[in-house]
């Protein structure tokens, strides 16, 4: 079954256009554009001009018309749930841009389409793709730096944003935009077993009322901290991870290139040593000064060769019945527990 997969994109904007139309081109032997709408008229012309496909502004009638086996749902945050359920109704294999939902009562709705419609729903956590995200799991699973404690996860910048997505009444916010893909990892990191999470929202630079800024920290039961910052008024960038384990850290910048590790040499065994109650030998404690240190700094190059790219090929690979999606639809929901969470914490968002 090599035949291509014929899309319909829904929302022809910077997702639906600029990353869903991009990556699809990458697989030019696997995708076929096949229609685009978008309420916008004017704009659906011009990107089916662009994909030489047809073109719609009105989505029931995108949907009616058919001609697509995978519809890509990219319209305003708001309107995801709905059209995926239409596009599911409609018999389609659909993808569902994040937020997946605005409430978590409206994402749990997922739970039932998905068991509904077996093997058709597709969320995009895009970001779960990513290298450098890929990577620094794997090197936490050679247990390298030890147990690990806290993992700081970071997307800094500035901007004074001021379209849609910076009014509450839209569902947009930093919590909704930024913030799935990194609670997406968080909960990734965490194994899903979140014991509780504390959120702080704050608008920093951005026009609106919406949240530009978010702070949140999430704990499991066995000591490990997840800690996320994704300021919208931060003009220095920070590390993307910064991770603290028994044996040692690692750290990534803002560029994702590579990853800068410390860590105890493994065959060395770090010894219990007694508490000394009298008088302290000075600022001399333990092995402190003979543990054999290793530096090492890596290239990011997960084993697995995944990367943002990826997305569309594992949606090709599930369809066809190659390799199941990695994303499942309960973890994207799980995303949204956090964020409504968070949000009742922050009544002023
Ligand atoms: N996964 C990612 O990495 C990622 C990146 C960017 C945006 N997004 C998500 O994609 C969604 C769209 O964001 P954007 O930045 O592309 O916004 P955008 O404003 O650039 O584009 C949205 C487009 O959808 C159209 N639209 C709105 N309602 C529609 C409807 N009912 N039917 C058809 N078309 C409709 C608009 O006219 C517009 O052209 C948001 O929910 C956002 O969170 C995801």
């Amino acid at each position: 079954m090599d035949e291509k997969i014929r899309v319909g994109i829904l929302g022809a904007g910077r997702a639906g256009d600029g990353m869903h139309g991009r990556e699809l081109k990458l697989y030019p032997d696997k995708f076929e554009i096949t229609a685009i709408c978008d309420i916008d008229a004017e704009r659906a012309e011009m990107c089916a001009e662009k994909y030489q496909c047809r073109s719609f502004s009105d989505p029931d009638a995108f949907f009616k018309a058919g001609g697509f086996d995978l519809v890509a749902v990219a319209t305003y945050s708001k309107t995801h749930m709905q059209y995926t359920r239409q596009a599911l109704e409609s018999g389609y294999y659909t993808i569902i841009e994040k937020p997946i939902a605005i409430t978590y009562e409206e994402a749990k709705e997922l739970l039932v389409l998905d068991k509904k419609f077996p093997g058709k729903l597709f969320c995009r956590q895009n970001r779960r793709f990513e290298a450098a995200f890929q990577h620094v799991r794997e090197l936490l699973a050679t247990g390298i730096i030890g147990k690990v404690h806290t993992i700081k996860l970071m997307r800094n910048s500035f901007s004074r944003r001021n379209d849609w997505q910076m009014l509450q009444c839209n569902g947009g916010g930093q919590l909704n935009n930024w913030g799935p893909h990194l609670i997406d990892h968080a909960l990734q990191f965490m194994n899903y077993k979140v014991q509780s999470v504390w959120g702080e929202l704050k608008r920093t630079a951005a026009m609106g009322d919406a949240d530009d800024s978010i702070k949140l920290l999430m704990r499991d039961f066995d000591g490990l901290t997840v800690d996320i910052e994704i300021f919208g008024g931060a003009a220095l960038p920070s590390n993307a991870y910064e991770i603290y384990g028994s044996r040692g850290a690692l750290m990534v910048d803002s560029t994702e290139a590579d990853i800068k590790m410390r860590y105890v040499e493994p065959t060395y065994e770090l010894k219990p040593y007694p508490i000394i109650e009298g008088h302290p030998n000075g600022f001399k404690f333990a092995d402190n000064a003979t543990i054999p240190w290793v530096r090492q700094t890596i290239m990011v190059k997960p084993s697995n060769g995944w990367n943002m790219e990826r997305f569309y090929l594992a949606v090709y690979e599930a369809v066809k019945g190659i390799a199941p999606f990695p994303i499942k639809a309960e973890e994207a929901v799980e995303v949204t527990r956090i964020t409504a969470e968070v949000r009742k914490q922050n009544p002023g968002f």
